[in-house]
C-alpha cells in the first residue's frame, strides 16, 4: 500500500528543516561559553537576542522596530495561550475570523471561552459585521491572523487593518494578531504586521520562528507597547520559570547576527512559492470545479469542493491513501462543510501531484 499523502500537516518536510545553518548557529554559540543563556531568563528576553531580533524584523518588515516592542515567547500557541490566561476568564466572549486556525480554537476552549466567528471575505474579516458584533458584545478580545491566513490563505487588507483597529479600539477591545505567516509572502508583503500601525494601542502581534524556520525551536516573540508587554511579563509562568526560552534564544542570536537567518528564510519562500504553483496547477487540471484562491503567501488552499461533504469524503479519501483537514474543524458554528484544506508545506511537487490525482480519483468515486 503506499504511504498516505497527508495535506492535513501544516509542517515542513523534514528536508526543509536548516540542520546545517543550525549546526553553524549552534556551533557558535556554544563557543562562547557564555553563562547568561544557562541562567532564569530575563523577564522580557535577553537583550542581545532582543536587540538582534529588532534589527532582523526592522530589515524584513522594512519599518523601524525597537527592542523595548519585543518579548521573547515559546512560539505562538504558548503566547496565545499566555494571553487567554491574562486577559480573560472564562466565560468571556472573544471574537475570531470564520472560519480561524482549527488549534487556536482548542486553546480557547482550554480556557472556557466563547467564541463569536466573523465572516470574512477576500479582504480579510468583513468591518461592517465586527462592527454590528462589537454592538452586541462586549468581547475580551479579538484574535486575527492577518496575513496569510490559517485556514484560508487570505490576507487582510492595509485599509481594514485601520478599520479593524479603530472599531476594537473605539471598544477598547484587545487585538491580539497571530502574524505567524507575515513573513512567508511569494514576492509581494502583505501589509505592515498589525503591530506596526498604532505604536501605543491595545495590539499585540505575536511573531513565531516556527514557520520561518523550525518549529522544533519553540522560539518566537510578542510585539506590542512596553506597556501592555510589562502586564504580560508580570505573568506567574513568566515570573516563577524566568523569561522564556533563553537557551534556543542563545542559538537563534547566533543564527540572525550570523546572517543565516535571513537565508534560511528566504530559501524557505522560493520553496513554498513553488509548492504553492504546483499544488493549484495540479488542482486547476484534475479538479476543475473546485473553487479556491490561489494563496500568495503562507502554506494553505481552501478549497470549496461544489456538492461534497468534506467529512464524508473524507473516508473515502484515506481509501485512495490522501487525507486533508475538513472545513468544518476551522468553523465556530456549522459552516464550512463542502470545503478543505490542503498544506503545501509538508511534499515536494511530485508528491503534490500524486496527491492530487489521489484527491480527484477519490472524489469521483464519491460522487458515482
Ligand atoms: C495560525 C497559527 N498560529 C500558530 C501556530 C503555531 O505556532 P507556534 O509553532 O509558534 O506555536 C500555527 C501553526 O500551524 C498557525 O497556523
Amino acid at each position: 500500500m503506499p504511504p498516505l499523502i497527508d495535506f492535513g500537516k501544516g509542517q515542513p518536510s523534514l528536508s526543509l528543516l536548516p540542520t546545517e545553518a543550525l549546526r553553524t548557529a549552534g556551533s557558535h554559540f556554544l563557543a562562547q561559553q557564555n553563562p547568561r543563556w544557562l541562567r532564569y531568563g530575563d523577564d522580557q528576553g535577553e537583550t542581545p537576542f532582543l536587540s538582534a531580533l529588532a534589527d532582523f524584523l526592522t530589515r524584513r518588515y522594512a519599518m523601524p522596530v525597537s527592542a523595548s516592542q519585543l518579548m521573547t515567547t515559546a512560539g505562538n500557541s504558548q503566547a496565545l495561550d499566555l494571553c487567554c490566561t491574562l486577559f480573560t476568564k472564562p466565560g468571556d466572549t472573544i471574537f475570531v475570523e470564520a472560519p480561524t486556525y482549527f488549534l487556536a480554537l482548542d486553546i480557547f476552549r482550554d480556557h472556557g471561552l466563547r467564541v463569536v466567528g466573523i465572516p470574512i471575505d477576500h479582504e480579510g474579516m468583513q468591518i461592517d459585521a465586527l462592527r454590528d458584533a462589537l454592538a452586541t458584545h462586549q468581547p475580551a478580545l479579538l484574535y486575527t491572523i492577518p496575513s496569510f491566513q490559517n485556514p484560508t490563505g487570505i490576507t487582510l487588507s492595509a485599509a481594514r487593518r485601520e478599520r479593524l483597529l479603530a472599531a476594537c479600539a473605539a471598544h477598547d477591545v484587545l487585538v491580539v494578531a497571530d502574524e505567524v505567516y507575515q513573513l512567508l509572502d511569494f514576492g509581494t508583503p502583505p501589509p505592515p504586521s498589525l503591530a506596526m500601525y498604532a505604536s501605543d494601542a491595545r495590539v499585540l502581534s505575536l511573531g513565531s520562528f516556527s514557520k520561518i524556520c523550525a518549529p522544533g525551536l519553540r522560539l518566537g516573540w510578542i510585539h506590542g507597547a512596553p506597556a501592555l508587554l510589562e502586564r504580560i511579563m508580570q505573568a506567574g509562568l513568566v515570573q516563577s520559570g524566568g523569561g522564556l526560552n533563553p537557551f534556543t534564544s542563545g542559538v537563534v542570536h547566533s543564527l540572525i547576527i550570523l546572517g543565516m537567518a535571513d537565508r534560511v528564510l528566504d530559501d524557505l519562500k522560493l520553496v513554498y512559492a513553488e509548492r504553492s504553483r504546483v499544488l493549484c496547477a495540479a488542482l486547476r487540471d484534475a479538479i476543475p470545479e473546485a473553487r479556491f484562491v490561489e494563496p500568495s503567501g503562507g502554506y494553505f488552499v481552501w478549497m470549496q469542493l461544489p456538492g461534497v461533504s468534506a467529512v464524508e469524503l473524507l473516508p473515502v479519501a484515506r481509501e485512495a491513501r490522501v487525507a486533508f483537514h475538513a472545513g468544518a474543524r476551522f468553523a465556530t458554528g456549522d459552516q464550512f462543510g463542502d470545503t478543505v484544506r490542503l498544506s503545501f508545506a509538508h511534499y515536494d511537487s511530485d508528491m503534490l501531484r500524486d496527491g492530487v490525482q489521489r484527491l480527484a480519483r477519490a472524489q469521483r468515486t464519491f460522487l458515482s
